[in-house]
């Protein structure tokens, strides 16, 4: 399996992205590889998404939350630390990015404030689920063009849906399309109900919710949402386009990390696959939680297990004088843990051989606690980066 150089991607790209299933430990690794990017010199940005209660408490995020707060030079030199750069950390929160649009589009302020009062733009801005998505890349673009930073690393949320960003232009498109804006300024109860599958699934969403409204009311809360906005679509439109850009591009990096079980592995594959699909730029695979071969590579074992296990409890018992049962349990514990290893390094080639030559894999052994201070970040970022010192 090819191995993945960390270092240099730190070194080279502006946006790292680190997507995959739910729990694998997406979190801790933008985390750790902010720290290490501050490490080595870098302004850095770890936007995450949804930290565990005691990651956020050592990022400095219970306080500040949703803004960009420093991680103070403190808790890096406490454990014999010192960022030549700096790391920021933020919580994103993609409703506020929702307003921040708004108010970025809308003419003035007193039309970003009446869209923001009004009821539909309120149900709208709920429902559109599925772009929420969208609106962390569009906050990482965002980030992005103020150049504040020289590297964003940005963690995503539990979920399959984590790559649906990607239909964000054609979906933005298609529900800010003029056509459907000139739709809205028409009476609703003019339009039959077979037009309804003319719109996407956003647009479906949203006029679910619209059957809930009725009348005057509703129909000056869709005028002035859609005229407040009208110049600003096409504006809408095309960043949304920039935004695909800069994700496709040489700057930035997509990072796939799993567990290795089974399960993980196969939703592994499918971001995989997205990713691939989609021309998105790859970076490599973090295999974390990892169960390492106690014995040299590639072997895994050792070669005798028969004579291995019986001279292994003859030495606990006869020379560390534990009781025969002991020594056996603990050599069946020790014989279990080497199925494991192997198991690992089975399903792991099995990924690889996925796109021969073409993932490069990194594998993070699973630690005796969770990961939640700076001492467990550096732990992991001594396997994030061998060859650092
Ligand atoms: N290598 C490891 N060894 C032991 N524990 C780990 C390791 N990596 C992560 N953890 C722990 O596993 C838990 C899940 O990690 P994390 O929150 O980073 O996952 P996630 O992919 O972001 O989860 P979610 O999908 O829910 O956002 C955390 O408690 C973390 O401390
Ligand atoms: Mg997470």
């Amino acid at each position: 399996m090819p191995g993945l150089d960390l270092e240099r991607l730190l070194q080279g790209k502006k946006i790292i992205i680190c997507c995959g299933s739910g729990g694998v430990g997406k979190t801790t690794v933008s985390a750790a590889l902010g720290v290490q990017a501050a490490l080595l010199g870098k302004r850095v940005l770890a936007l995450t998404v949804d930290p565990a209660k005691r990651l956020a408490d050592s990022l400095g995020l219970s306080e500040l939350g949703n803004r960009e707060a420093p991680v103070p030079e403190e808790r890096f030199l406490k454990y014999g630390k010192k960022p030549t750069g700096s790391l920021h950390a933020m919580m994103l929160d993609t409703k506020r990015t929702f307003d921040e649009l708004i108010e970025r589009y809308a003419p003035n302020e007193e039309v970003a404030r009446n869209i923001m009062h009004n009821q539909f733009y309120q149900h709208l801005s709920s429902a559109m689920t599925g772009s929420h998505e969208y609106l962390a890349m569009e906050k990482l673009y965002q980030i992005h063009l103020e150049g504040r930073y020289d590297l964003i690393v940005l963690d995503t949320p539990p979920t399959k849906h984590a790559l649906d960003f990607l239909e964000a232009p054609g979906r933005v498109r298609a529900f800010f399309d003029r056509s459907i804006s000139q739709w809205f300024l028409k009476p609703y109860l003019t339009m039959g109900r077979l037009s309804l599958n003319l719109f996407n699934r956003t647009a479906g969403t949203v006029l679910r919710l619209v059957e809930r409204f009725t009348g005057a009311e509703f129909l000056h809360d869709v005028s002035e949402f859609v005229t407040g906005l009208a110049d600003s679509f096409d504006i809408f439109r095309s960043r949304a386009e920039e935004v695909m850009h800069v994700l496709r591009g040489r700057e930035t990096s997509f990072l796939l990390v799993t567990a290795t079980d089974r399960s993980a592995l196969e939703e592994a594959a499918y971001f995989f696959d997205r990713i691939r699909e989609a021309s998105l730029p790859f970076g490599g695979v973090i295999a974390n939680r990892f169960h390492a071969s106690p014995f040299e590579e590639p072997a895994g074992r050792a070669p005798d297990e028969d004579t291995a296990r019986e001279e292994g409890i003859a030495y606990l018992s006869e020379v560390r004088g534990l009781s025969p049962s002991v020594a056996v349990r603990l050599v069946e514990n020790f014989d279990r843990y080497c199925r494991l290893a192997q198991r690992d390094r089975r399903v792991l080639e099995g990924f690889a051989r996925r796109s021969p030559g073409k993932v490069p894999i990194l594998t993070v052994p699973v630690f005796d606690e969770d990961v939640f201070d700076m001492d467990g970040l550096l732990k992991m970022i001594a396997y994030l980066f061998p060859s650092s010192p």
